[in-house]
């Protein structure tokens, strides 16, 4: 994760391997962030419910698609612990899935607020997963991208205007 400021806005991007979605996601959100200025304010980070690909960098698919955006991704994949949802305000999903996993491992202390990604895609139009794009070819990485660029657009634009 970012160095920590106190004040600052957490988020925790989750899909089932941390290899290919969430650090898409965590890598395109703090491209925005940075782009708008706002790394005091805000924190971003990546995990995964399974535990299968723990320790390995992002997916190379995932990287190349970054790399086209100008962006780079961070690793090592790591699994999601039930302190997650005490360290981070805000817990999203990429798949339904992954959203039910997230929420049995949820306790009394959970604090942070669990959503899935798109439902801040404005194009979403009622579907709210992020496809899993493993067993795919390249092109399922490209609209893996587009789904999340703009729901992260959307996300740090909401919560910029929340924040004021
Ligand atoms: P991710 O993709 O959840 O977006 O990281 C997957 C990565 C690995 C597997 C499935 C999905 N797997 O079955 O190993």
């Amino acid at each position: 994760m970012a160095s920590s400021q106190n004040d600052s806005f957490r988020v925790l991007f989750v899909c089932l391997g941390n290899i290919c979605r969430s650090p898409l996601a965590e890598g395109v959100f703090r491209h925005l962030v940075r782009d708008e200025g706002l790394e005091d304010r805000f924190e971003a980070d990546s995990a995964g419910t399974g535990a299968w690909h723990v320790g390995e960098d992002p997916d190379p698919r995932s990287q190349s698609v970054a790399d086209k955006h100008g962006i780079s991704l961070q690793g090592p994949a790591r699994q999601v612990e039930p302190a997650d949802f005490v360290r981070f305000d805000l817990v999203l999903a990429m798949d339904e899935d992954n959203l039910r996993n997230l929420d049995s491992l949820r306790d009394g202390n959970a604090s942070a607020d669990l959503r899935r990604l798109r439902e801040f895609d404005p194009e979403a139009e009622g579907d709210l997963d992020v496809p899993d794009p493993y067993y795919g070819g390249p092109r399922g990485f490209d609209r893996v991208y587009e789904m999340v660029e703009r729901s992260c657009r959307t996300l740090l634009d909401e919560l910029t205007s929340e924040a004021g």
